[in-house]
């Protein structure tokens, strides 16, 4: 079979955010593996929050579902107290890692400097980097988007020379957690923009590159933001926590 570099399997990961302990994490993640249909049609992940990490690896066993962080220090070790390093979630089982979520940009300070750091220290460690960017509201209606998110990828790909380990994430900081989503042309407009500054500087592997949208992404607009060209899965929070809706968005996406 030729390889052919623009079929993207789907990857569609749930940000839990700060929710789930270790007993909840259980019970939801039995849920989807219960509902999920055996995950043929994408690459699915969850991203517990660091306590529940060791409780996700138990429920998760040989389902095949990805175990993600929600973030991660750029040190190996040291002075810095309640961080925690990529090699120690690779050695909790993640192999994934999100990356400069905007409400860490927003309320934990983190930069594209240190999304930057931590890509390059995730990678080493062998961890796949979920890296996020996306505009505000105020940015959109002046117009700033594609301004702000070619800024936000210069910084975060600084020296990173492959695409190998990495997805991107365009989530709208107006969408998140707000119910209004991107609509489809939005979405694709700006995924496109994203994969044309990817090949302008990786070449032809931005073809395989995954880019997922995140914002009220739900099972009633899963089907039409995933049907879009350049929408390669979804950056899920609020319906990944329900197992019914999680999974719905994953059947949709074939
Ligand atoms: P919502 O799906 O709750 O809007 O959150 C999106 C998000 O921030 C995923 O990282």
């Amino acid at each position: 079979m030729v390889y052919n570099p623009v079929m993207r399997k789907k990857y569609i990961a749930g940000n839990w955010k700060l929710n789930n302990n270790q007993k909840q994490t259980s019970e939801l993640i039995a849920k989807i593996i219960a509902q999920g249909g055996g995950f043929k049609n994408a690459d699915v992940a969850v991203a517990p929050p660091f306590t529940s990490i060791h409780a996700a690896k138990q429920a998760i066993g040989s389902s095949g579902i990805i175990l993600c962080a929600q973030n991660v220090h750029f040190e190996e070790k040291g002075a810095f107290t309640g961080e925690i390093a990529p090699s120690m979630l690779a050695e909790a089982a993640c192999t994934a890692v999100i990356i400069g979520h905007s409400e860490r940009r927003q309320y934990f300070g983190e930069t594209d400097e240190t999304v930057n750091k931590k890509i390059h220290a995730s990678i080493k460690a062998g961890l796949t980097a979920i890296v996020c960017v996306g505009e505000t509201l105020q940015e959109r209606e002046g117009g700033k988007t594609n301004d702000v998110i070619h800024t936000q990828l210069s910084g975060a790909f600084k020296d990173v020379s492959d695409l190998s380990k990495i997805i991107i994430a365009y989530e709208p900081v107006w969408a998140i957690g707000t119910g209004k989503n991107a609509t489809t042309q939005q979405a694709q407009d700006v995924h496109a923009f994203i994969r044309g500054l990817a090949r302008q500087k990786y070449g032809a592997s931005a073809d395989g590159l995954r880019i997922l949208y995140g914002g009220s992404m739900k099972p009633s607009n899963a089907a039409e933001l995933l049907a879009c060209p350049d929408v390669d899965g979804g950056l899920i929070g609020g319906a990944s926590l329900i197992a019914e809706d999680f999974c719905a968005i994953i059947r949709l996406s074939s």
